[in-house]
């Protein structure tokens, strides 16, 4: 069994719960924890409760990380959309931080594969306290877009932090928008999982509903399920060793990865690969693998 730690900033796009769900019912995939980041983190604990609550899973530690990225300010009070659905408070099932819950299930187990599908603040700020647990982990993530001039979400919402986890030592593995924005439910493929009963699916079908009305994209892209599917079937991406920088001071690309390889060589030979980077996905299997697994379909 591949052991995980997933940090989440689950509450806003649905896919985040989505992938945590495929990853309850990965057999291949052993859960040793849930850390919330971004904004209201306390309330993306809570929802990640109710998520764990829903699917029978309550003995997984849930922890509360940081709100705020290291550079840009956000306001941490708005509420995430999908967190009017919490009716009942959760009682907490972890007494730890986020950062301490990475850093301690690292140390118990250090082939823990950290999977991160919001912005990388927890688990930078792990990389900094506990330097010599991250020089040998292996670190799975929805982030980045490499074939792009734009920044993805998760980069730019903590550019510093995704940098620092690059310099980390850490191999990083980005599943990034170059695939998962490939992986978009059909209108059949939604109709059908609004048909499915069962209570975990009527509960990620109510999630769904909420992001299907409150967001312009209007579609439900399974961004963040994509890595959780890779490290059940790593078949399932083509993966590309690269040198990746972050882009933190650009005015319009703050965020951006850029994957530095020029024609020049004198530069060319100065920059390491430091990453790799998923640049194909067979996403029929991709979708088969969540629509079989937490949908039964
Ligand atoms: C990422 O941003 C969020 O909308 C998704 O949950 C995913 O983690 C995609 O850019
Ligand atoms: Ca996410």
């Amino acid at each position: 069994k591949t052991r995980i730690l997933i940090d989440t900033d689950i509450g806003d796009d649905v896919d985040d719960a989505l992938a945590i769900a495929l990853a309850l019912k990965s057999t291949e995939l052993e859960v040793a924890g849930i850390t919330t980041v971004y904004r209201n983190a306390e309330m993306r604990a809570q929802l990640a409760l109710q998520l764990l609550h829903v699917m029978g899973a309550t003995d997984i530690p849930v922890a509360t990380g940081i709100g705020q990225p290291i550079r840009n300010k956000v306001d941490s009070t708005v509420i995430p959309h999908q967190c009017r659905n919490i009716k009942t408070t959760y009682p907490p099932n972890c007494s730890l931080h986020a950062v301490e819950l990475i850093i301690a299930t690292l140390r118990e187990d250090p082939d823990t594969v950290l999977v991160p599908i919001g912005p990388f603040t927890n688990i930078a700020i792990a990389a900094k306290l506990a330097p010599e647990l991250f020089a040998r982990s292996r670190i799975v993530a929805m982030g980045g877009a490499f074939g792009a001039v734009y920044p993805e979400y998760n980069i730019m919402c903590d550019p510093e932090a995704a940098n620092i986890v690059l310099s980390s030592g850490a191999r990083v593995e980005f599943v990034g928008l170059d695939v998962t924005a490939q992986c978009v439910l059909s209108e059949n493929e939604v109709d059908r999982i609004y048909h499915c009963s069962g209570a975990a699916e009527r509960y990620l079908c109510s999630l769904m509903d909420i992001w299907l009305h409150t967001s312009i994209a209007g579609k439900v892209t399974l961004h963040d399920p994509l890595a959780i599917a890779y490290l059940v079937d790593p078949g399932l991406l083509n993966m590309r060793s690269v040198p990746v920088a972050v882009e933190m001071d650009g005015e319009m690309t703050r965020g951006l990865t850029a994957v530095l390889r020029t024609p020049f060589r004198q530069r060319q030979a100065e920059l390491e690969d430091n990453a790799r980077i998923a640049v194909d996905v067979n996403v029929p299997k991709a979708k088969e693998i969540l629509l079989s697994r937490v949908f039964n379909m």
